[in-house]
């Protein structure tokens, strides 16, 4: 995958925009960011798009802008003149995708069966964007999709909102959603900036989802963590669940026969992505310390963040 499709899987979301005034394109993109989305695929579906694409490059820099509806050449270069650093088509376009490849341009054109895929494989590409997601027969549609070209990822678009994104997100060969459900075009137009960075927030929370799984008792030895378990199964009747260097008492209680980061113990918090995680955080400053990580087949599982809170280590974990 390209640096650029690399960071939209980071991102996780991106906002299909049809915005109607260039005007407003700074606007929502501040919005978006705000909210924790720092991407956008701004269509082509408006006259409006070019412009958009040109003011939201210069006022935000460091967003992550692609143009979108992309369905004709000449549509390709605007989009890259305006500032667009890859580009989205709602189908197979052999003419638009031969033409960003030939330009190294990354380009995401829409498939949703096995003929344009393996056009767009034929053509070098290892994404296509699932369009229209949700029409198209949605996760298991994407799955059966899926089934032969192994090394093939997706960005399902179309039907995506916030009590469906997980479901998508959680098809390991999903590397991010597309949607407009958190800019749609009441919200533009009355500028309701405030809702969209609302939306945004809830999106990559849902996306996140964050939540408490264990917390983590240290040891010194062996004896000290096998009376504290002995303890927690008498008086509870918790399973015990013997591990590497740790014991659980129930899912939620891992007594340590070492010393893990953290004074009092740790906390691990679950997320569906912990690489995805850590981007989002450290644009809150939050630190990492890589020497805790924690790999299964190439991915990152499990991490301490730097800092401890209340004496206690906090590790994201994958779930
Ligand atoms: C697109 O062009 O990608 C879709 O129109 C976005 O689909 P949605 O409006 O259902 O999110």
């Amino acid at each position: 995958m390209s640096e650029i499709l690399d960071r939209l899987s980071m991102i996780g979301i991106i906002p299909v925009l049809a915005l109607e005034d260039a005007g407003k394109a700074v606007d929502v993109a501040g919005a978006l960011i705000l909210g924790g989305i720092d991407c956008a695929e701004v269509t082509f579906r408006t006259a409006a798009a070019e412009d958009s694409i040109r003011n939201i490059s210069k006022a935000y820099p460091d967003m992550l802008v692609g143009a979108g509806t992309v369905t004709n050449t000449e549509q390709v270069d605007r989009a890259l003149s305006a500032g667009a650093a890859f580009i989205v088509t709602p189908g197979y376009n052999p003419k638009v995708v031969n033409y960003c490849v030939e330009k190294r341009i990354p380009i995401v054109p829409g498939c949703m069966d096995t003929n344009s895929i393996e056009m767009a494989l034929e053509a070098g590409l290892d994404t296509v964007k699932f369009f229209p997601a949700g029409q198209a027969g949605g996760v298991p549609m994407m799955k059966a999709l899926a089934g032969p070209y192994v090394n093939l990822k997706f960005v399902p678009t179309g039907g995506v909102n916030k009590d469906n994104l997980l479901e998508y997100l959680g098809f390991k060969k999903v590397i991010a959603v597309g949607g407009s459900w958190m800019v749609k075009g009441e919200l533009v137009n009355n500028g309701r900036f405030d809702e969209i960075e609302r939306l945004s927030r809830e999106a990559v929370e849902k996306m996140l989802n964050f939540h408490v799984v264990h917390v983590g008792i240290h040891n010194d030895s062996e004896e000290e963590a096998e009376e504290q378990v002995k303890r927690f199964c008498e008086i509870f009747g918790f399973n015990k669940e013997p591990k590497t260097s740790s014991t659980f008492a129930s899912d939620g209680i891992e007594v340590c026969r070492k010393r893990f980061p953290g004074v009092h113990g740790h906390i691990a918090v679950g997320t569906p992505d912990v690489a995805r995680a850590m981007y989002h955080l450290a644009k809150k400053g939050i630190a990492f310390n890589m020497d805790t990580a924690k790999y299964k087949n190439g991915r990152l599982t499990s991490v301490y963040l730097e800092d401890e809170i209340g004496g206690f280590g906090i590790h994201l974990m994958q779930e």
